[in-house]
């Protein structure tokens, strides 16, 4: 699914760049995601109902996708969390309950990406069958569909706190913590992620 039309199209488009705008930053890490969302799901479609393996490349799409959904799920939902959510809801009368399925949505979130890890690490442990490779397509699916809306959510979000502006001062101050944490989530984040590539979970042999 492209990036929506009415959201591409929607007047905070022509605006400043995302170094200086933390919801512009926000919104874009969305489009970067939404394009890896968007190359699992093409992945998905070249697997024929009933295969019993994975087409040569999708299983390694799909693990590369695993990774910038780690990431996303690891350093985008935490600045979300920490910093641009208490910033919202500080500013908008009873936006702690009116926001409040971002949060859930998060929750969620990360339970479905739990679903993918497991599924990916069963077919690399087991070996194709077409048990393994319906559950990869439908956890991927799940996840990918929850993401979409989530995303379209959540711009919605973006586009009336930007239309009702941020001052410079509370950008640079939204934006500063932000950047802190990016940092020290980045470095918690990057062993991780090798440590995941790099991870085999034993196969039948090894048991
Ligand atoms: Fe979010
Ligand atoms: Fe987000």
């Amino acid at each position: 699914m492209p990036y929506p039309a009415f959201i591409a199209g929607w007047p905070m488009m022509g605006r400043q760049p995302s170094g200086t705008d933390p919801i512009r930053q926000l919104i874009d890490e969305h489009e970067i995601f939404m394009e890896a969302l968007n190359d699992l799901a093409a992945a998905m479609l070249l697997v024929p109902e009933g295969a019993r393996e994975l087409p040569p490349g999708v299983f390694a799409t799909a693990e590369a996708i695993w990774r910038a959904v780690n990431e996303h799920l690891n350093v985008h939902f935490v600045k979300e969390e920490e910093v641009f959510f208490p910033y919202i809801e500080r500013m908008i009368p009873g936006a702690r309950v009116k926001f409040q399925f971002l949060h859930v949505d998060h929750d969620r979130l990360r339970e479905n990406f739990e679903e993918y890890t497991e599924a990916l690490q069963n077919y690399r442990a087991f070996g194709g069958s077409m048990g393994g490779v319906r559950t990869i397509r439908l956890v991927a699916g799940e996840m990918i569909r929850w993401f979409y809306y989530h995303i379209i959510a959540e711009d919605a979000v973006y586009f009336d706190i930007a239309e009702r502006t941020m001052s410079p001062e509370e950008s640079r101050e939204v934006l500063g913590r932000m950047r802190s944490i990016e940092a020290r989530l980045r470095e918690q984040v990057a062993p991780f992620v090798e440590k995941r590539e790099d991870f085999r979970p034993p196969t039948p042999a090894d048991l």
